[in-house]
């Protein structure tokens, strides 16, 4: 780090030096033009002494192109070095901050701008500090120092030259303030682009099973086509200004005939000044035009540091608090919710929730879909945090511990599982990539991912995204395996065994009641067959607990439960008379 921040010290210094040792050559020749050749032309003699002045000079010229040449390329070797060492740390750190953020974060930024941002945003990071900047340094002193070279030599000639400076700033600085604007909205379009193609690339499945491919190619291509009209008309508004820039830069030239030409002729300047400020002419308006270029690659430049700069300091709301404390041993997994409420964008989702976990308790959660048993569970590993009340693990708010001492105590299967493009056996030691072959083993057997042995490599087989294709209750098994083999003291089991059959999911049960390590099970499920062994079934209804107890207790109680057992158990004669009996009694 500190290297090349002293590298990069020495690529800047020497882009000032070189660029004031641009002025030499000019310099020389215009010596060797008042020195040898206009005493000759005036019928001086060629003696020696000029001879050996003649040769001097030549020399020193070529001497010095070397050198500049070869300082030159060490310059740009530095700044290669050091602006690819800075996007690959800044990368670094904004992924490394992308894996703090919290869920909200995820569902507020699309992948299309995060990626964006990994890619496009950094080389234009890269391409300014290595390229931007030089040319900036270049320009600015180039044109102070012939300035001041010019001034010195004549400064009448200087300033009728010096008169049209102003005129190409003004057009500069009003072409900035239009393009600035362009720019961001060009790489808002393309993070849009970006978006459109990913959410294609990750839905291909449904886009095919509705056959809508003509449909999404012309919504990619009118994200495209938007790129490319911003693309067009910040180039289009460099076309606008160029002319007057470029004609302005060219009328230079002409003064430095005319009035350059005036003077020689009255005397006032030598043939070597002339020659000078007519070789030099070009540092002058070189850096004009240039200029143009380079405000509107800074003008990008500033859009996209703008999106790393907020991405880098992006501050999840769910982070360690300052009154967490360090865990020391083993969690138990005793939980309780204490009035607990949970609003997500603005809309509840929990209402006041009291319930008590015991450690190394079955508790099975019910509910009509939408009722809020994802959001509830989510509350343990602090996916979202409770807006009121509070969530003991084990007496301590779950605030209380740090993030990490918290989530490797809880082992969790999603209701949407997504597994890694890595092998079965990669995917279920996830959480811990030292497992031994033999544990990984153990727990694809409880979670009887047995149909991994029948794969074309076995368990070595690579599945997820880009492997092998697997059914839904095939996912569900490995993704049930990658949650026990964390060996954890709570264990959420979100409707983890939905599609696989009735006959895997009683195995699956008789070897969770026998796991080799103490653990509280919270298995959110609909199928009685799953719930009624739970010491304790909690049912929610929109956001609220209206019944708990066990399944002997809930299938006497009338309510969900019982509705559900009836329904489950064939028994929807028992439940209709039962149903139209209390129509009869309310109407
Ligand atoms: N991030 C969110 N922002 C706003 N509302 C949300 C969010 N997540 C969930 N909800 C709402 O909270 C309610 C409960 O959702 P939740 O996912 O917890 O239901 P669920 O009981 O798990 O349903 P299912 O059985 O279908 O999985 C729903 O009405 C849902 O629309
Ligand atoms: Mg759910």
């Amino acid at each position: 780090m500190e290297g090349n921040r002293a590298l990069y010290v020495f690529a800047l210094c020497s882009t000032v030096i070189l660029s004031i040792v641009d002025l030499v050559n000019a310099n020389v020749t215009a010596m060797i033009m008042d020195q040898v050749f206009e005493p000759i032309r005036a019928g001086a003699a060629l003696d020696d002494l000029m001879w050996r002045r003649l040769i001097q000079l030549v020399v020193f010229l070529v001497v010095f192109t070397l050198f500049r040449t070869g300082y030159n390329y060490l310059a740009i070797i530095s700044y290669e070095r050091c602006s690819q060492g800075l996007t690959y740390r800044l990368r670094r750190d904004l992924y490394a901050n992308m894996q703090r953020q919290d869920m909200a974060f995820y569902s507020k930024n699309r992948t299309g701008s995060l990626m964006t941002c990994l890619t496009g945003d950094m080389d234009m990071v890269r391409h300014t500090t290595a390229y931007v900047l030089r040319m900036l340094i270049n320009c600015v002193v180039l044109f102070l120092s012939t300035t001041i070279c010019f001034l010195v030599k004549d400064w009448l000639f200087a300033l009728s030259l010096l008169v049209i400076t102003p005129l190409i700033a003004f057009f500069t600085t009003r072409f900035s303030k239009q393009v600035g604007p362009l720019y961001v909205d060009l790489r808002e379009r393309l993070s849009q682009m970006n978006t459109a193609a990913q959410e294609n690339i990750s839905g291909n499945r449904v886009v095919k099973a509705f056959a809508r491919e003509p449909y999404e190619c012309e919504k990619f291509d009118e994200k495209n086509r938007d790129f490319k009209k911003a693309n067009l008309k910040a180039s289009l508004l460099w076309l606008k200004y160029m002319p007057y820039i470029d004609g302005f830069s060219q009328s230079l030239s002409v003064a430095v005939l005319l009035v350059g030409g005036l003077f020689l002729i009255m005397g006032r300047i030598s043939i070597g000044t002339f020659t000078l400020f007519n070789s030099l002419s070009w540092t002058l308006t070189n850096p004009m035009r240039m200029l143009g270029m380079l405000i509107n690659d800074l003008q990008r430049f500033f859009a996209s540091a703008n999106k790393i700069i907020e991405l880098y300091y992006a501050a999840p709301d769910i982070q360690d608090s300052e009154k967490a404390k360090p865990q020391s041993g083993r969690v138990k997994g005793g939980l309780r919710f204490e009035d607990v409420s949970l609003t997500l964008h603005g809309s509840p989702v929990l209402r006041s929730i009291n319930l008590e976990i015991q450690p190394g308790e079955t508790v099975a959660i019910m509910g009509s879909t939408g009722s809020g048993k994802t959001s509830l569970v989510n509350l343990i590993p602090r996916f979202s945090d409770v807006t009121q009340g509070r969530l003991l693990l084990d007496g301590r708010d779950v605030r209380q511990y740090y993030l990490h001492d918290l989530r490797s105590a809880i082992g969790i299967a999603t209701q949407d599982v997504f597994l890694f493009s890595d092998t079965v056996d990669g995917n279920i030691a996830y959480g811990d990539s030292q497992m031994s072959e033999e544990d990984v083993a153990k727990y694809a057997k409880i979670a009887c991912v047995d149909f991994a042995s029948k794969l074309p490599q076995g368990f070595d087989t690579i599945i997820g995204e880009r492997g092998t294709g697997l059914s839904g209750g095939q996912k569900q098994r490995i993704a049930l395996a990658r949650a026990l083999a964390v060996r954890p003291s709570v264990l959420i089991l979100d409707d983890t065994t939905s599609a696989v059959d009735m006959e895997t999911e009683k195995y699956i049960q008789d070897e969770l009641d026998r796991l080799d390590f103490d653990c509280t099970k919270i298995i959110v499920a609909q199928r009685i067959s799953t719930t009624k062994r739970a010491d304790k079934i909690v049912i929610l209804n929109q956001g609220e607990v209206v019944q708990v107890g066990t399944h002997q207790e809930l299938s006497k109680q009338e309510g969900y439960y019982r509705e559900v057992f009836l329904l489950q158990n064939g028994q929807e004669d028992q439940l209709r008379a039962e149903l139209g009996r209390e129509v009869s009694e309310n109407g």
